[in-house]
């Protein structure tokens, strides 16, 4: 009887823990999961971006008034606009950036990518 009791207690305590394991891997912001072209972005707005932006799903912008990328906005992202301006060159946007060009495809991933670790929920 006590060991029937023992053991489900046990049990129980394994549980909460791979409960919480779960819980804290899905908020160590590597719970979300990245295709190959995301990823190629990622790193490639890494070495262009990260000296101002933060280019992740935490952290912040080395640059104080260069916002997260995570917080630029589902409405920006769907916006063709955006997509163009990142082909067009950058350099409009802010005065103190050198202008980058993105190809085609680099311009979707990058999209892509940031779509992926926005913060807020879908339009
Ligand atoms: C030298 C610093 C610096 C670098 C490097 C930099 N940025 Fe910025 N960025 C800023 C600052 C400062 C702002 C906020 C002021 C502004 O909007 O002009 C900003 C704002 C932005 C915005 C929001 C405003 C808008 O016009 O849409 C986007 C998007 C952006 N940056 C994208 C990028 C991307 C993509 C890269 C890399 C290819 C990059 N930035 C590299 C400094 C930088």
């Amino acid at each position: 009887m006590l060991r029937v009791r023992i053991s489900s207690l046990a049990r129980c305590a394994v549980n909460l823990l791979i409960a919480a394991v779960a819980i804290a891997l899905v908020h160590s912001g590597t719970g979300y999961a990245l295709d190959a072209d995301q990823q190629q972005a990622k790193a490639l707005l890494v070495e262009l971006c990260a000296r101002c932006h933060a280019v992740g799903r935490v952290g912040r912008s080395p640059h104080r008034e260069a916002p997260p990328f995570r917080t630029l906005g589902e409405r920006k992202l769907y916006d063709e606009d955006f997509a163009k301006r990142l082909r067009d060159g950058l350099n409009t946007m802010h005065p103190d950036m050198p202008t980058f060009h993105f190809n085609q495809r680099e311009s979707e991933a990058v999209v892509s990518y940031l779509r992926a670790i926005q913060v807020s929920g879908k339009p």
